[in-house]
């Protein structure tokens, strides 16, 4: 599990986070959502040890082989393919080159890529790159997975698809999961539980949701589910709140019925 307690940020002086705390449990999906700036990136990087805190600290049980990194960038190698950008963060590990090209192709077909391994990212869409970037974090067994708006570059639908297939790919591995995001939908739609993070500096989390929609969750269907309307009204005006009396983005017309 993974326990961040009272961990405050500064940088240079200039604070940004204080006292933030929040639990991810073996197996559990956790999102932080909050306002852009508020710190959501920078609790990341204490969490992976980029950054240092001023207080509170990071109890993980994994080892830091263990956790798998997912971010808004894919990190691929544009001169390797698919296969070997996969297989290379397990040769790098210790794996035999054989067993590690044989781990990728078996990943790339879990995603739906069978038959694209040869191919150089330049070739592949931003849906597929995302995936390729997936089995890389995927290949090496990771027990938590650490995500900061891995998506977002993704248009509606492929990113419902690739969405999907993480859903299924995490419960089935009982992979723990950190994701990082500004869409209340999708942090409900996928989460155990939600947390706000306030405004900054001197951001704190300030909420936690707990979302009651059984699993194996279906992201899109799990958004009809009874509870769903009533957490994302909470959620909406908790983080309008926050931002300060803006409603750039409107309440949803079903949620809004509900509450
Ligand atoms: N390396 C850095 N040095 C100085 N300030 C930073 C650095 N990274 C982020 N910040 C500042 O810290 C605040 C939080 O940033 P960030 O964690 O990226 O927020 P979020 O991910 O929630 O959008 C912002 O005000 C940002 O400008
Ligand atoms: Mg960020």
């Amino acid at each position: 599990m993974l326990r961040v307690r009272d961990v405050s940020l500064s940088y240079g002086g200039e604070p940004v986070l204080e006292g933030a705390s929040l639990a991810v449990g073996d197996g559990q999906f956790v999102s932080l959502v909050g306002p852009s700036g508020s710190g959501k990136s920078s609790l990341l990087r204490v969490i992976i040890g980029l950054q240092t805190p001023i207080a509170g600290i990071v109890e993980c049980s994994y080892r830091r082989s263990e956790i798998g990194i997912l971010f808004q960038d894919d990190a691929l190698l544009p001169w390797k393919t698919a296969r070997e950008n996969v297989a290379l963060g397990l040769t790098l590990n210790g794996m035999d080159r054989r067993d590690a090209v044989a781990q990728a192709d078996h990943w790339l077909g879990r995603l739906g890529l069978a038959g694209f391994e040869d191919r150089y990212p330049r070739r592949l869409s931003g849906g597929q790159r995302k995936r390729v970037a997936l089995a890389q974090v995927l290949a090496r067994k990771p027990k938590l997975i650490l995500m900061d708006e891995p998506f977002a570059s993704l248009d509606a639908i492929v990113r419902a698809r690739v969405v999907a297939d993480v859903v299924a790919l995490v419960e089935q591995q009982k992979i723990s999961v950190l994701l990082v995001t500004h869409d209340l939908e999708e942090a409900l739609s996928l989460s155990d539980a939600v947390y706000l993070l306030s405004q900054g500096p001197r951001a704190r989390i300030t909420q936690e949701y707990n979302v009651p929609i059984p699993r194996p969750r279906d992201p899109v269907r799990s958004r009809l589910h009874p509870s769903f309307a009533t957490l994302y009204e909470k959620l909406w005006s908790d983080l309008s709140r926050e931002v300060g009396g803006e409603h750039a983005q409107p309440a949803r017309d079903d949620a809004a019925e509900a509450a």
